[in-house]
């Protein structure tokens, strides 16, 4: 299969098209983005860190039954996914109280919540990605009400999947994003990426963050805390 064109470049990733129609290639960028694009920088090494920790964790839930975009890992930086439509839509799942969460309604950063909660959010840079619910959704068409039906059911299950694969590697799964899209058959598929940057992981004994929080926040080396994560996932291409 040949790489063609570019047909996209995100703030973390470019696509391009293939010699397969069904077939997209994306390449991990080194850039880190925070607060809606406001805050950018180049870091050496993210792009790699990413595309393998996403590689392990689609592998580890195909393994378990989670149908998604990811076909292979093809180099440091690269991947083949199944071409889909993205709903405009980030679904998020929290597990203990962070970021806008904790920000939106006072709860401590931290606080385990008494049980797992969804979110919606907007996917739309004019708007800041606004949270959203089910009617918003709906009066907005972005997706129908089986396709939410189905995105609510897999982010849970995915959920359970990696909040105790994650435990196994002494890492909390406080909170992440979840992207889906639809293939040229209709099916709904669990797309984008999951990786440190679409996810709070903290280290189980310490509460360490080992996330993008660490960039946001200005609290010391990205990547040294992505190869954490990746050595505790059995990563091969760990540096340190
Ligand atoms: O910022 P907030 O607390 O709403 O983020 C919740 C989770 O979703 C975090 O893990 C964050 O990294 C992720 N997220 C993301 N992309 C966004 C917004 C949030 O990956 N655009």
């Amino acid at each position: 299969m040949e790489k063609l064109e570019q047909l996209y470049e995100g703030k973390a990733k470019k696509i391009y098209r293939t010699t397969d129609e069904q077939v997209v290639w994306i390449s991990y960028k080194d850039s880190a983005t925070a607060f809606n694009g406001e805050k950018k920088a180049e870091i050496q090494g993210k792009g790699r860190l990413n595309n393998e920790i996403s590689t392990i964790l689609f592998e580890l839930l195909k393994e378990k039954g989670i149908s998604s975009h990811f076909v292979k890992r093809i180099s440091e930086t690269e991947q083949l996914v199944k071409k889909v439509k993205i709903l405009p839509i980030e679904v998020v799942i929290r597990n203990i109280a962070a970021g806008t969460l904790a920000k939106r309604l006072g709860i401590p950063e931290g606080q385990i919540l008494p049980r797992t909660i969804l979110e919606y959010y907007y996917k739309n840079d004019d708007l800041g990605d606004p949270l959203i619910n089910e009617d918003h959704i709906d009066i907005l068409e972005l997706a129908t009400k089986e396709q939410l039906q189905q995105i609510s059911e897999q982010a849970f299950k995915i959920n359970e999947l990696l909040t105790s694969y994650f435990a196994d590697k002494q890492v909390k799964l406080v909170d992440f994003k979840l992207e889906f899209g639809v293939d040229e058959n209709g099916q709904l598929l669990l797309a984008d990426e999951i990786s440190p940057d679409t996810c709070r992981l903290w280290d189980a004994e310490t509460n360490e963050k080992l996330d993008k929080d660490v960039f946001r926040r200005e609290l010391g080396s990205l990547t040294d805390a992505y190869e954490k994560i990746l050595k505790r996932l059995g990563g091969l291409s760990c540096t340190k």
